[in-house]
């Protein structure tokens, strides 16, 4: 008679099996720009990095090739969209190239999530951007994986996507940053669509928090309106917001602030956008820190999102 295993024992072998399985049938590509974030990943996962080449011909035209062996593989492919048109045609070309390889699926890892901002045609005429582009992934992509896209006017991802999403975020990470490097916060939104990150965060490290009004009246002109902050003229106040672009949003919340005396502010975006000198700019207005997470790599990047995704990819692999 063979020997009977406890339930516990039976999950552990079954979960050790398909651990097995996913490591050896699974392999990570990443775009250029990416690497620190793929290696990050590749060692979690224990799972190999593969061979690809990114370039373009003289001319401009994208090339891919495609070097490592990915056939009946799940191959997961590493591209934060940031700056995205030039992105968009190499992710394309080799999605298509590792379905022709026999590419079990195609999995896009986008740690940041271009074009989500523009969620209607705010004048007649105008591509609703966040539409198409999502129409044109899911024709590529066997899923999405992503931190915190901008949702706005969607409440879900699942209302311009046709593939299975999973959006993970980063609100607890950031909220576990600010509880141990900042000593008395006020969490502060600089517009309404920041209080679901400021929310989640405040409530876990029982912080309290401010949502301030903001007024968008160009790409970087921006109006501000704050609520009363006297309580709080001895925190430091922490800005949060989900994407810092031209850094205006910030600027204007950081000037407000300072003409209410607040004399400790620091900055923290999920996404380090930085567009132009935007990054600079917002240095220059004083702030004490600017951080942000390393869904983009930039020199700000200090909140690690990678142990977040892996977790995500195993838990999901090995359902
Ligand atoms: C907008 O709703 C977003 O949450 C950000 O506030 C915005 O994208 C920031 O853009 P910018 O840095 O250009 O002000």
């Amino acid at each position: 008679m063979g020997r009977i295993y406890a339930p516990h024992t039976i999950n552990f072998i079954a979960n050790r099996f398909s651990l097995l399985i996913f490591n050896m049938s699974s392999i990570l590509f990443a775009l250029p720009e990416n690497q620190l974030f793929a290696k990050s990943l590749v060692d979690q996962l224990k799972i190999p990095l593969g061979d690809v080449i990114f370039r373009h011909f003289p001319d401009g035209d994208s090339y891919v090739r495609i070097k490592s062996e990915i056939k009946d593989k799940e191959v997961f492919l590493l591209a934060s969209l940031n700056q995205p048109d030039p992105k968009v045609i190499p992710l394309l070309f080799f999605s298509k190239t590792a379905k022709t390889l026999g590419a079990k699926k195609i999995h896009l890892i986008a740690p940041y999530l271009a074009y989500m901002r523009q969620d209607k045609a705010f004048n007649p005429g105008e591509a609703i951007n966040s539409r198409i582009f999502a129409t044109l992934l899911s024709q590529y992509f066997d899923t999405l994986i992503t931190i915190d896209p901008h949702l706005h006017r969607y409440k879900t991802l699942d209302e311009i996507y046709t593939i299975p999403t999973y959006v993970l975020h980063a609100d607890i990470l950031i909220a576990e940053w600010i509880q141990q490097n900042i000593k008395k916060p006020v969490l502060i939104g600089p517009d309404v669509e920041s209080k679901q990150w400021v929310l989640r965060a405040a409530n876990h490290i029982k912080a309290p928090y401010l949502i301030f009004k903001k007024t968008r009246i160009g790409d970087r002109d921006v109006q501000i309106s704050v609520p009363h902050i006297e309580d709080y003229q001895h925190n430091t106040a922490v800005l949060i917001d989900d994407i810092i672009s031209s850094a205006a949003t910030m600027i204007e919340a950081v000037k407000h602030l300072k003409q209410l005396g607040v004399r400790k502010i620091v900055c923290i975006g999920i996404h380090a956008i930085f567009a132009g000198n935007a990054y600079q700019e917002l240095k220059a207005t004083g702030v004490e820190r600017i951080i942000t997470c390393n869904t983009i790599l930039h020199e700000s990047s200090t909140i690690d999102v990678s142990g977040m995704v892996a977790d995500a990819i195993r838990a999901d692999m090995l359902l």
